[in-house]
């Protein structure tokens, strides 16, 4: 491929560049210009060097070619006349002649050039000058055929594809150059459909496998609906590209450094026990991510929008400020607020809505551009975040959507604390209940015992017993709860017992035990008639049965009887045996489990009796 700058001579005035350019020069138009005999005699009668073009010559040898080299602006320039310009070195300007032009007329127009070598100043000078404009232009220009060989290129070209000479690139395929080759597919098809194709990116390697970014600008030439080639300039763009890839790497930092901060607010679980903890740290983080001025939070309280915080990265400290924002002297700026609009603005001069605001709060603050954003709980107005910034700002969807975000995790934050507020509110009440019912409880069991001294504190021993025998068996709280209150309920039958025969300071002769036998039926009575100790009723109703049958008052037999009886009858025989009585004195601890023990599985469980042992053994026994 040459780089020679080529103009075609023939006797077709159309492929007469040279001679066109000296007609323009001389005001000659197209139209007069029909044929060489009429330029020429155009050029005559103007008195303008003749041409004489009958001169017979057929074959060009190789090498055989005119040249003449004449100096312009010091510089000499090589004119070549030919029909192989393969033949001529690079650096001449080369008239081509058509195979019909003959060498005659060729040595004519050398000797015209000669001697009028001071009129070629404005040719020459026009073709330096495109010469130079495409060999210096910082543009990779081409032209290839369709299947991608290079015809033609300039310097920057072969900068751009890092290719050393145009020797090398001759050889080479434009294919080549493209990393990924549907794009060149792509290309070419747009050049089919739409002849110019502007602006086409795409990735390349160069010669040294270098990658770079580039863009094409290309038209298709056709010839009888064919695409004869391809011209078009290149240029290098991946400068502009990492420019590009940079600052979208920027933005995504941002975005990823707001991610980072609502996760990171999100994970904070004592946020939601301590708003006022989570609202300063929100400020203080948004303020400095959105590179905001100011940053406050203002919570809705008795009708005003109150300050909560706000945190000034100027003075770089969190502050609570007096200002309150309220329906009566900020209607309208509310209203757009309570519609769900947030109040984003560049330009705090231009926008009407924060008129209202103007004289008290912005222009003290010195407010350039804000952000406002309502806080919504339950479709109420809630709160108000405000981003302010003391230099005009250009807002972005971005810092919109960011603060969105924040608006809606602090209304969450809000619902959540009021959520737990009102649970733990409730909570407290149910355990309120839970002790009054475990102090009427106890004040029964009292009563009962009011009438017996000897007993005072049996049934609250036996409850105690119990429930540490339920829980060293593994039964879950509520039966050991349910066994603390049957223990202190279980001889509640014992009102209707005379309290005489109660409080005899002796054994009891059989008439009168007949009638303390009563008590755990009459309990039973008592108790069933109320609703929440209908469980318990059936545990006292049995608490003096045995698993041999020998109990009362209905003689049940093993299973017959329920578990929690069954554990009631062993804390309560345990108790009374280590307490001590008028008639005998109290019974060591080791006698009484080895009591229980001898009658395990004849009058009582055997489990149980093994974890009651296990109770006192391993000291478990809650003292009072
Ligand atoms: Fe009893
Ligand atoms: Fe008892």
């Amino acid at each position: 491929m040459k780089t020679k700058d080529i103009f075609y001579v023939g006797k077709d005035l159309s492929i007469l560049p040279v001679l066109k350019v000296f007609g323009e020069k001389y005001g000659l138009t197209s139209k007069i210009i029909e044929s060489l005999e009429n330029y020429i005699s155009i050029l005559e009668k103007e008195q303008y060097p003749i041409f004489i073009y009958d001169l017979e010559y057929q074959t060009i040898e190789l090498d055989d070619f005119l040249r003449l080299q004449i100096n312009f602006d010091q510089t000499p320039i090589n004119i070549a006349v030919t029909s192989r310009e393969e033949q001529v070195p690079d650096d001449f300007l080369i008239i081509l002649r058509k195979e019909d032009f003959k060498k005659t007329e060729s040595y004519i127009l050398l000797n015209y050039l000669r001697k009028n070598a001071d009129k070629l100043g404005d040719i020459i000078y026009t073709w330096k000058m495109q010469r130079d404009l495409i060999r210096n232009i910082p543009l990779g220009m081409y032209r290839t055929t369709t299947e991608g060989k290079f015809l033609l290129g300039n310097l920057e070209l072969l900068n751009i594809l890092e290719v050393p000479s145009f020797e090398i690139l001759s050889k080479l395929n434009a294919r080549d150059f493209y990393v990924n080759p549907a794009d060149r597919e792509k290309w070419i098809d747009l050049i089919f459909k739409n002849k110019v194709v502007k602006n086409f990116e795409f990735k390349l390697k160069t010669f040294k496998g270098k990658t770079k970014w580039v863009r094409n600008n290309a038209r298709g030439i056709f010839r009888g609906g064919a695409l004869e080639y391809i011209e078009g300039f290149l240029s290098d763009i991946t400068e502009e590209k990492l420019f590009k890839e940079k600052e979208a790497r920027l933005i995504e930092n941002s975005l990823n450094q707001r991610l980072f901060l609502i996760n990171l607010f999100k994970s904070r679980a004592s946020y939601v026990k301590d708003i006022d903890l989570a609202l300063l740290e929100i400020a203080e983080n948004s303020c400095k991510v959105l590179n905001a001025s100011r940053f406050g939070i203002w919570i809705l309280k008795d009708g005003k929008y109150e300050n909560k915080i706000v945190y000034d990265s100027e003075k770089n400290e969190l502050q609570i400020e007096k200002m309150a924002f309220n329906d009566k002297i900020h209607h309208r700026y509310l209203n757009f607020l309570k519609q769900g609009i947030q109040i984003s603005t560049p330009d705090v001069t231009k926008d009407n809505r924060l008129t209202e605001l103007y004289e008290d709060y912005i222009k003290p603050k010195e407010i350039k551009s804000t952000i406002d954003t309502p806080i919504f709980v339950e479709n109420e107005l809630w709160g108000i975040l405000k981003c302010e910034f003391t230099r005009k700002r250009d807002i972005d969807r971005q810092d919109e959507w960011f603060n969105h975000i924040l608006a809606f995790y602090i209304a969450n934050l809000l619902e959540t604390a009021r959520a737990i507020k009102a649970k733990d509110e409730t909570q407290n009440y149910a355990k309120k209940l839970e002790k009054y019912f475990e102090e009427v409880i106890l004040l029964l069991s009292r009563i009962v015992e009011e009438r017996d001294p000897y007993t005072a504190g049996h049934q609250k021993r036996v409850a105690l017993i119990a429930a540490a025998i339920a829980k060293q068996m593994g039964l879950s709280e509520e039966e050991q709860q349910k066994l603390y209150i049957a223990g202190l309920l279980h001889d509640i039958g014992k009102l209707y017992v005379p309290s005489e025969i109660l409080t005899k300071p002796a054994k009891l002769n059989p008439v009168e035990f007949e009638l303390v036998k009563i008590h755990p039926e009459k309990g039973y009575e008592t108790l069933i008639t109320l609703e929440s100790l209908k469980e318990i009723a059936e545990i006292v109703r049995q608490h003096h049965e045995r698993l041999d049958g020998s109990g009362y008052p209905r003689g049940l037999k093993n299973k017959q009887i329920i578990k929690e009886a069954r554990i009631i009858a062993v804390a309560d025989v345990t108790e009374a045996m280590l307490a001590w009585r008028p008639y005998r004195p109290s019974i060591p601890i080791n006698e009484v489990l080895k009591y229980i023990d001898e009658n395990k599985g004849k009058l009582f469980d055997a489990e149980v009796v093994e974890a009651c042992k296990k109770v006192f053994y391993l000291g478990m026994f809650p003292q009072d």
